[in-house]
């Protein structure tokens, strides 16, 4: 085995906890040259008398370069901004990667799906910048700016390249937020005219291609969106493919880079002991990947090869969680993959 690298692990709120240490164990058990350097952030950060995102935490991903993370909740309605937007602004995270694909043993509505998710991550309505106006009237702001609109269609057109995907999609709404989203629009248009003519680029306004989503997902490759729109959308494709414990992501910057499910902390399983940690798993997988191409590893890219056929035998053999039809519990499902590694 080569160097091992040190990733710095936020369990996060809710199933949190119970997905991140799944994760540990399989990763464990797979040898790969990983260890853990473990840094809170949520509501773990505020019990210890932290802010809600601590410096500490951030000052150790800029340390260590990547991260894993489980899920932070964010009050509805009041109380603290999200961790997730104060994570991704503070360390430039701008590209949110999600991966969605139709899994071995999921039955849906749709097979053959395969399609990536790339979203903005770091500004539009999704930043939170609002403020009351007056009593009774309250403003949320959507800032884009050339320089980031135009930096994520070009992130989005270099991914496409490297991994020999042929069309890439904008949804947006600049029949209404002409400025906006027109900016976006036209940035994305530029790059893809002046510098990809080998890949097709088209767009849709959002509400008709969410309807074509859901029609055929398969006419799709790679969703170019602005920040809330991807948002949305990433949780409308996960249902697409067997919800949201399949559906992995990461956040990437120019210098570091942040792996984290779709999905949030599941209030409403927390602490049962029954989530999937799928998502977390594959995001897991991602970062491997991740580590094998920035830092010319290829052991990482073994182990996460050996990680993604394990989990894929296991979902063939019918070993699931219980939000996919299964009857397994986290830490059997952890089990059953380490039995197919
Ligand atoms: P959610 O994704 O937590 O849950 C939606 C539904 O999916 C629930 O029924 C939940 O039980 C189920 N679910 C989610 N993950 C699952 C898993 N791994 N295994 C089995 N079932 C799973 O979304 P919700 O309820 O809208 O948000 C809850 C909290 O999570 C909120 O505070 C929200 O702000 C936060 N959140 C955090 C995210 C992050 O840290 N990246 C992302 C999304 C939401």
């Amino acid at each position: 085995m080569s160097k091992t690298h040190t990733i710095v692990l936020i369990p996060g709120d809710g199933i949190g906890p119970e997905v991140t240490e799944a994760v540990q164990h399989i990763l464990a058990a797979a040898e790969a040259p990983v260890e853990w350097e473990h840094h809170v952030a949520g509501i773990a950060a505020l019990d210890q008398g932290l802010e809600v995102m601590p410096e500490q935490t951030l000052d150790a991903i800029r340390q260590h370069g990547v991260a894993i993370k489980g899920p932070c909740t964010t009050p509805v309605g009041k109380g603290f901004s999200s961790v997730n937007v104060q994570l991704r602004k503070a360390l430039s995270l701008y590209a949110a990667v999600r991966p969605v694909r139709s899994m071995p043993g999921v039955p849906t509505r749709f097979e053959n799906v395969d399609l990536i998710i790339i979203r903005e991550n770091t500004e539009g309505l999704y930043s939170g910048v609002e403020n009351e106006v007056t009593p009774g009237v309250v403003m949320s702001m959507k800032v884009a700016t050339e320089q980031g609109c135009s930096r994520i269609a070009h992130w989005a057109f270099r991914f496409a390249t490297q991994r020999d995907r042929k069309k890439i999609t904008v949804f947006h709404k600049a029949n209404i937020m002409k400025m906006t989203d027109g900016l976006f629009l036209r940035c994305a248009g530029e790059v893809a005219k002046k510098e990809y003519p080998n890949i097709e680029y088209n767009h849709a306004i959002i509400d008709a291609g969410c309807m074509r989503l859901v029609q055929d997902p398969t006419q799709f490759d790679i969703l170019l969106l602005e920040n809330l729109y991807g948002d949305v959308v990433s949780d409308l494709c996960a249902g697409l493919v067997g919800g949201l414990g399949v559906v992995p992501g990461a956040n990437i910057g120019d210098e570091y880079a942040v792996f984290e499910a779709v999905h949030g902390s599941a209030p409403d399983i927390a602490g049962k002991g029954i989530a999937n940690p799928l998502a977390l798993l594959m995001s897991a997988v991602m970062m491997l990947n991740h580590l094998g191409t920035t830092r010319d590893d290829n052991d990482c890219i073994t182990v996460a090869e050996k990680i993604k056929k394990a989990y894929n035998q296991t979902l063939a053999d019918g070993q699931k969680t219980g939000d996919l039809g299964g009857e397994l519990n986290t830490k059997q499902f952890a089990d059953a993959v380490i039995e197919r590694l």
